[in-house]
């Protein structure tokens, strides 16, 4: 049995060792199943379901996702992804030209991507440089603060970075930025179910996490926190009936975020069964499934730098679940996000002949490529030990 013990309870391929549970979350099959009945019910009676019933299924929906996070569901938005989220805030704010937008160089491609849109209202963006490898969190802070200029109107900073798997110091951030008059979007998707979570002690202007990934929730499932004195100013991508809205038992950001057109609801109404689900599977609860991955994913990155003879390149104490080596040199392309990284030949071959499914990476500021392995509740070690074996097999000539 190549999975942990936990493995029976999702639909996964039991041929593949999948160590990326990172990249788009994997859905356990209890969960599946209540979103299949959900969706049967919505079709047996679709106005009663999605114009009747619906709202108050998100009211529940979003009030276990609160207790969750550590949030007041009044200022909580569904939205499907973490992507999403981002673009929301970033569209929704003013900028004047010469407003200037910070981010490190550790941010997600695609939420770059979105705070360079900006530029064509006339942001500039600033990126800071945060080492790598990294003695601690403090160097965090500092790259960021001394990116600051008279002109920073917000960051955003990831929680969890996507291509070195640190868990940055958001809280303090939030604090010494908004000292400086400068508001933070915090890019969580990878924390909620990583991480234990308190939004509202963070602080943070705007906070947006998936609950697909760490929180396995189905696909298209995930929140934007926006602090009350924003949500007055933060509209959804797509306006639709709640714009024009004569309620007032709810609030304009709760009646225009909760109904952007005819969708398919139920990845949200579902974070509850994953959220209990997830939670029953260790008798201590999410906490302990947290620390149980933590702990598996330290050491895995062990054992990986062992095979590959490195050392750790952040102290544990920056670590999740999601744990980022450095590979040796070795010939052989970098991945290309935008022409199918999936397909690098490397990562090819490990899925094809090693049946391990894994992302390789690339940090712009560092000249290795990096192999970023997930711990979660159906992975066990042996599933490191037979990648880094695999690894020292196709790049042993490379190997110092
Ligand atoms: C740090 C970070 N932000 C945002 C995203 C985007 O998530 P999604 O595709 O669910 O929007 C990812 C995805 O891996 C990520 O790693």
């Amino acid at each position: 049995m190549p999975f942990g013990e936990l493995a029976r309870h999702w639909t996964l391929d039991p041929g593949i060792d999948f160590l990326n549970h990172g990249s788009f979350g994997a859905c356990p099959r209890p969960v599946l199943e209540a979103q299949a009945e959900l969706r049967a019910r919505m079709e047996r009676q679709p106005l009663q379901f999605l114009a009747r019933d619906l709202e108050g299924l998100l009211d529940e929906a979003r009030g276990a996702l609160a207790r969750f996070v550590g949030a007041d569901p009044d200022d909580l938005a569904f939205v499907p992804n973490a992507t999403t989220g981002v673009n929301t805030v970033l569209c929704s704010l003013e900028v004047k030209p010469g407003d200037e937008l910070l981010t490190t160089d550790h941010a997600y491609n695609a939420c770059r991507n979105a705070l360079r849109r900006q530029e064509q209202r006339g942001a500039k963006l600033s990126v800071a440089q945060v080492p790598w490898p990294i003695a601690g969190s403090r160097q965090v802070v500092e790259a960021v603060l001394a990116s600051l200029t008279p002109r920073t109107r917000l960051a955003l900073i990831d929680h969890v970075t996507s291509p070195t798997g640190l868990v940055f110091p958001v809280q303090e951030l939030v604090g010494l930025l908004q000292e400086r008059g400068v508001d933070t979007l915090v890019d969580g998707a990878h924390a909620p179910g990583m991480l234990p979570l308190d939004v509202r002690a963070i602080g943070a202007a705007y906070y947006t996490g998936n609950c697909h990934k760490s929180l396995s929730g189905p696909k298209g499932s995930a929140f934007l926190h926006v602090r009350r004195d924003k949500q007055a100013r933060t509209r959804p991508l797509v306006i639709s009936h709640g714009a024009n809205s004569e309620r007032t038992d709810r609030s304009r950001f709760r009646l225009e975020l909760d109904w952007t057109g005819t969708d398919d609801p139920t990845p949200y109404l579902c974070v509850p069964a994953a959220i209990d689900f997830v939670g029953s599977l260790l008798p201590g609860g999410w906490p302990e499934l947290m620390a149980r991955n933590h702990d598996l994913a330290l050491r895995g990155r062990r054992i990986l730098c062992e095979a590959l003879r490195v050392e750790p390149p952040a102290p544990d104490s920056m670590l999740g679940s999601l744990v980022s080596v450095p590979l040796p040199d070795f010939d052989g392309p970098p991945p290309d996000w935008s022409e199918g990284a999936w397909y690098h030949p490397l990562q090819r071959t490990l899925l094809e002949k090693h049946r391990i499914e894994v992302p390789l990476m690339i940090f712009p500021a560092f000249p290795k490529q990096l192999v970023r392995a997930t711990a979660y509740a159906y992975n066990s070690e042996d599933q490191f030990t037979r990648l880094a074996a695999a690894l020292g097999k196709e790049l042993a000539s490379a190997l110092p």
